[in-house]
């Protein structure tokens, strides 16, 4: 099948280059000249694991093809797929202006070039409505061939982007009409069984449930993050804790490990826009209010259990991992770099490793951090290590080696992936979130957190 997508960004490409390596003719879209430039030149501006090889394969063999501009030939197509940014705007709103105007351009270039019917689908997260309204712009175009709206939500996760395309949990496609659903059953073919089913909705169900599946998911991780807090008063173990109540069917163990809060392009974008969709339609949200909520603060106790941990006010910390998880360079609403924000506010010196995301991270503070390749070098006479993100770089760190290098023993695992017995071995003060402090040294630690928030 011939398609286009419009927008060369993380959805889009990740989507062209998928439905390239499955056989279709696909045409990527990406009005940026610098960026259609580079990507016309085999250059991906972001790290997605598998994702520049197989760029490399179709755009090589010619079933995708990089262009800044629809085409009047790009009317032969059987779907446009719409996968433009729709950002968060102040109010918490998708910003949907971007989408809305590539609509209106290829609406205005298909009443004088479409010379057959096509579908015009979404695949990037948008506001419930859009479809319908992207249907009343149909409309008033008054083109001479039937354009079919629908609504073809994505669920790729960054890191896993290509093995989550190629192994969907569903695709689901809303559509008013069965042959266009039909359409996207061929287009799909392949991709789809009984257990990993493509599903017919409504458009406005479609587009909803998009923002269902990130909202719950972060829904449970601010519940966990939550609970971690308690298990740190409490004396409980928050690892084990998630991974009893995951053994209940009903809740399941994915997405419950604890973290200084999720962040990235989706989950705290998505989850505005769901209580700004519920506070149009006169729905208080609270639910996911409260997940928002938890989340903006869970960064306040990992920094004020970074300070209490440190006996002496610490100058200078070590930052592992600034990505906002594992396997990519995307440093967006990471947690790392809300707590780099906390600690350069309190004149803290700031050194960070990341296997991946060091240019990003350089990019949002320049030379007001301290970047290093290797963890051993960022945590020379560092005060305190702060684990942030999850890499398998650092699931087996030679804890004597950076004791070694440091100027005062504190550790700050934030994703769980040390214990205190070997954190103590190693002779470093510890706190793990949601299994509390130990200290090693004699010296009694501060107690009183307020006293420490205060001076922090
Ligand atoms: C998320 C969804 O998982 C995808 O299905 C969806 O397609 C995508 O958003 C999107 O809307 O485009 P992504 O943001 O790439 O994908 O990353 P996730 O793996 O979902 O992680 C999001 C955040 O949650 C990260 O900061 C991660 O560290 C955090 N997280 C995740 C936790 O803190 N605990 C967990 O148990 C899982």
């Amino acid at each position: 099948m011939k398609i286009i997508i419009i927008g060369g960004g993380y959805v889009g490409l990740v989507s062209a280059v998928c439905f390239a390596n499955m056989g279709h003719q696909v045409t990527c879209v990406e009005q940026n000249e610098s960026k259609c430039m580079a990507l016309q030149k085999q250059h991906i501006p972001f790290y997605e694991p598998e994702l520049l090889e197989r760029f490399v394969d179709v755009h090589t063999n010619g079933n995708l093809h990089i262009q800044s501009a629809i085409s009047p030939e790009n009317f032969e197509s059987d779907v446009i797929m719409l996968a433009v940014g729709t950002p968060m705007a102040p109010s918490g709103e998708a910003d949907c202006s971007d989408l809305f105007n590539a609509v209106t351009s290829i609406l205005t270039l298909a009443k004088q070039h479409a010379t057959r019917p096509f579908i015009l689908s979404t695949k990037s997260t948008v506001p419930v409505g859009t479809g319908r309204h992207i249907m009343s712009m149909v409309a008033s175009a008054n083109l001479e061939r039937p354009v079919h709206v629908a609504s073809n939500p994505e669920f790729l996760r960054e890191g896993s982007a290509v093995h989550d395309f190629f192994h969907p949990d569903r695709i689901i496609i809303g559509t008013e009409d069965v042959a266009v659903f039909r359409t996207f059953q061929q287009l799909y073919k392949g991709l789809h069984t009984e257990s990993r089913p493509i599903v017919h909705a409504t458009l406005e169900t479609a587009e909803l449930s998009k923002y269902a599946a990130n909202t719950f998911l972060a829904t449970k991780i601010s519940f966990i993050n939550e609970l971690a807090l308690l298990c740190d008063k409490v004396g409980a173990d928050i690892k084990q804790t998630a991974k009893l109540m995951g053994m209940d069917g009903r809740i399941g163990k994915y997405f419950l490990n604890p973290s200084p809060g999720y962040g990235g392009s989706c989950f705290p974008k998505d989850t505005h826009a769901l209580q700004f969709i519920g506070a149009s339609n006169g729905i208080n949200l609270k639910v996911v209010s409260g997940a928002i909520h938890a989340n903006n603060h869970q960064i306040d106790h990992c920094f004020l259990q970074l300070m209490a941990l440190c006996l002496v006010p610490p100058t200078t910390v070590t930052i592992l991992g600034t990505a906002f998880k594992p396997n990519t360079d995307d440093v967006r609403e990471s947690a790392a770099l809300k707590l780099i924000d906390r600690l350069l506010a309190a004149n803290i010196r700031v050194q960070f490793s990341d296997p991946k995301a060091i240019q990003t991270t350089k990019a949002v503070y320049g030379d007001r951090i301290h970047a290093h390749e290797s963890p051993y070098d960022a945590a020379k006479n560092s005060d305190a290590i702060v684990l942030a993100t999850e890499w398998n770089d650092y699931r087996h760190l030679d804890l004597t080696r950076l004791h070694a290098k440091m100027k005062s023993p504190n550790f700050v695992d934030l994703r769980l992936i040390y214990s205190h017995e070997e954190l103590s071995i190693a002779g470093f003060n510890a706190y793990i979130l949601g299994k509390g402090m130990h200290h090693n040294t004699t010296i009694s630690p501060p107690t009183d957190i307020e006293t420490i928030q205060q001076s922090a």
